[in-house]
């Protein structure tokens, strides 16, 4: 079991910049940028001994979005990515930016896997097969996150994928319109997954949060990168693009997810500060269509841009 001692403090010597990265889910657990600033939020009460996904920072998604039972399998919400031990690989410090890289393989996957699905761990020698890399590249003010999966099997396998972040809000005013807020995904196609109806079309009022908030935004056709500005407290915002692609280079339309658990839900959450829905904003980009696949031989990305 990692414990919080295996975690990887990277510091950009040039900039003072630094992140710090859990081996378990390759979770990004902070990015302070030049200023010294946090930009990540991490639970109080977040559990760091791999006995769970990390409750903050950049959980990575995958190969699944969620809930159980929704595709055809009965693998864990969000899947297998966030609840393995990824395995650390290179890291530099150059004039323009710092980073580490880690990675992933399938058969050293043994949590969330699920069963009766295309990932079962019988299947392990079976046709689907795939490798995962995180790379975490960053510099004064901007912090790139990439997830790149290849299809080291001999069959093509639909997948999805998100970088789950967790921004942090200063000032405690995540429920303060003018201070914390999403702009960018104005017609977008909308699912509420707490006031269950009918899709609808986003219209160009800011996100703001002032309830259980748990959005789906799916891009217009032709739109393929999300751009966003997050209001994160302190008069201050944080612009965030993401791009995906598949199969040799072909766009893949990017999705964002907005969450905020609120009061009661966080309540609930054993993991998550009673308090804290007042200090963080989720805005997750992601790969979440029903028929994005992965042929073998073959990768895919996901890439975030966070600039602060
Ligand atoms: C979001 C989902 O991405 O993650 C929410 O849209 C979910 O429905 C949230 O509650 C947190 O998920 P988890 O599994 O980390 O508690």
């Amino acid at each position: 079991m990692p414990d919080a001692d295996t975690i990887r403090t990277v510091t950009h010597t040039a900039s003072g910049a630094s992140i710090q990265v859990h081996p378990y889910g390759g979770t990004v657990l902070s990015y302070k940028s030049s200023a010294g600033r946090d930009h990540l939020f991490v639970s109080e009460t977040a559990i760091l001994d791999g006995s769970k996904p990390v409750r903050g920072g950049i959980p990575l998604v995958f190969p699944i979005f969620g809930p159980p039972g929704s595709a055809t399998s009965t693998m864990p919400q969000h899947g297998f990515a966030r609840r393995s031990t990824w395995v650390v690989g290179r890291e530099y410090d150059t004039a323009e930016s710092a980073g580490i890289i880690f990675g992933l393989n399938l058969k050293d996957v043994e949590q969330g896997r699920g069963e009766q699905n295309i990932w079962e761990k019988e299947k392990t020698a079976g046709p689907y097969d795939c490798s995962l890399e995180l790379t975490v590249d960053f510099s004064a003010t901007t912090m790139t996150t990439t997830m790149t999966v290849k299809n080291t099997g001999v069959a093509a396998f639909p997948f999805q994928a998100l970088l789950h972040t967790y921004y942090k809000v200063n000032g405690n005013a995540a429920l303060n319109k003018d201070q914390c807020f999403v702009k960018g995904l104005e017609g977008y196609t909308v699912t509420d997954k707490v006031i269950e109806g009918a899709p609808y079309a986003a219209d160009s009022e800011p996100i703001g949060i002032s309830s259980e908030t748990d959005r789906v935004y799916a891009p217009p056709a032709g739109k393929d990168v999300v751009a966003v500005t997050i209001g994160v407290g302190d008069n201050e915002t944080v612009s965030m693009t993401a791009s995906a692609g598949a199969n040799d280079g072909a766009a893949v339309p990017v999705s964002c997810v907005v969450w905020n658990p609120y009061k009661i839900k966080a309540a609930g959450m054993a993991d998550f500060g009673t308090e804290q829905y007042h200090d963080m904003i989720c805005v997750e980009p992601g790969i979440l269509g029903d028929d994005t696949v992965l042929e073998p031989g073959k990768e895919a990305f996901l890439k975030q841009v966070m600039s602060v």
